[in-house]
């Protein structure tokens, strides 16, 4: 099982329920007088989906025969028998952080550190996605750490071909287990929708399995975004996104998403090729030094995740 807060919904798309799939499993989350509830989407009695039901009275009804559950999830009304008996609903930790609902099928998930932006007024935020890619979650997560990519899937936005060498960076790991890489510069033609090209400097932090940071700045101009990924199954993948920035503040928000949507789009065509599984065996494919960061990242998933097949996370 995985012991990882996983997102599963930006949380102003919760209105009173909303179902959704996480790690091959259906998950019902509830919102009951601004509390945030999750549940196995499975209703005991015949294992209908629940979360096709309705709420009424902050109850849950299941759309087959009716039965009721209330926000502790226990069923308070069997329709048919007039009464309830004792059956209750396997119920999931929540929190919720950077406007995202996250869940952990696990009590006591490892924790992850804070992003200073987000509570820093100097920095506008500007939400991004959901983006839906049918590819497996870790080569999702490595693409979003992967700067050598950037000269050929995001020519004349993140990279050009003209300067494709990536120099020796340090990569180490921290007190919380995060994952850190400094100083990797790159030029960029277009680096945030902005056009004005220039030599960023790049951080990456790796949060967790499913969490990554970087920020990249230039002269006091600090660009920075988290990346907090739903692994779905081995083929399926959602990403949730937030943009921080310290300039720029006349630009429309909307014209910056569209840059990022674009930037997406560039790399799902790539990974929706690729293949659904994950090796953590190093000799399956080939690296060089500007994948150091990427070999980090397997190091994380073999300690934290170990083999998963469902998600494609094999030797
Ligand atoms: S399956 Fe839910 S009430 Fe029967
Ligand atoms: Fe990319």
């Amino acid at each position: 099982m995985i012991n990882e807060w996983i997102p599963l919904t930006f949380s102003d798309e919760l209105r009173d329920m909303k179902g959704v799939t996480t790690l091959g499993k259906n998950v019902l989350l509830l919102r009951y007088k601004d509390q945030v509830y999750a549940f196995s989407d499975l209703c005991p009695h015949r294992l209908a989906r629940l979360s096709m039901g309705r709420v009424i009275d902050g109850e849950i009804q299941c759309p087959y025969h009716g039965w009721r559950f209330n926000y502790k999830g226990e069923l308070t009304l069997v329709p048919s028998l007039g009464k309830k008996i004792n059956v209750k609903l396997t119920r999931y930790s929540v929190m919720e952080k950077y406007g995202i609902i996250w869940v952990s099928l696990i009590e006591n998930p490892y924790h992850f550190a804070n992003i200073e932006e987000w509570e820093d007024k100097k920095f506008r935020k500007i939400k991004c996605g959901p983006y839906y890619i049918d590819a497996n979650p870790f080569r999702v997560m490595e693409n979003l750490m992967d700067v050598s990519h950037f000269p050929y899937v995001h020519e004349g936005y993140l990279g050009d071909p003209k300067f494709p060498q990536i120099p020796e960076y340090e990569v180490e790991i921290n007190h919380d287990g995060e994952i850190i890489a400094k100083s990797i510069s790159v030029w960029q033609p277009n680096p945030d929708g902005t056009i004005n090209g220039r030599f960023f400097n790049y951080t990456y932090k790796i949060l967790s399995p499913f969490v990554l940071y970087f920020r990249k700045e230039d002269r006091g101009d600090i660009f920075s975004m988290i990346f907090a990924i739903n692994p779905v199954s081995k083929d399926k993948t959602v990403v949730y996104a937030w943009i921080f920035m310290n300039y720029a503040y006349d630009v429309d928000p909307d014209k910056i998403r569209q840059f990022e949507d674009e930037i997406i789009n560039q790399d799902k065509i790539v990974l929706e090729s690729q293949p659904k599984e994950y090796y953590l065996d190093l000799r399956r494919e080939i690296s060089v030094r500007a994948d150091k960061l990427s070999i980090f990242y397997r190091n994380m998933l073999k300690q934290r995740l170990g083999i998963i097949p469902e998600l494609g996370l094999v030797e």
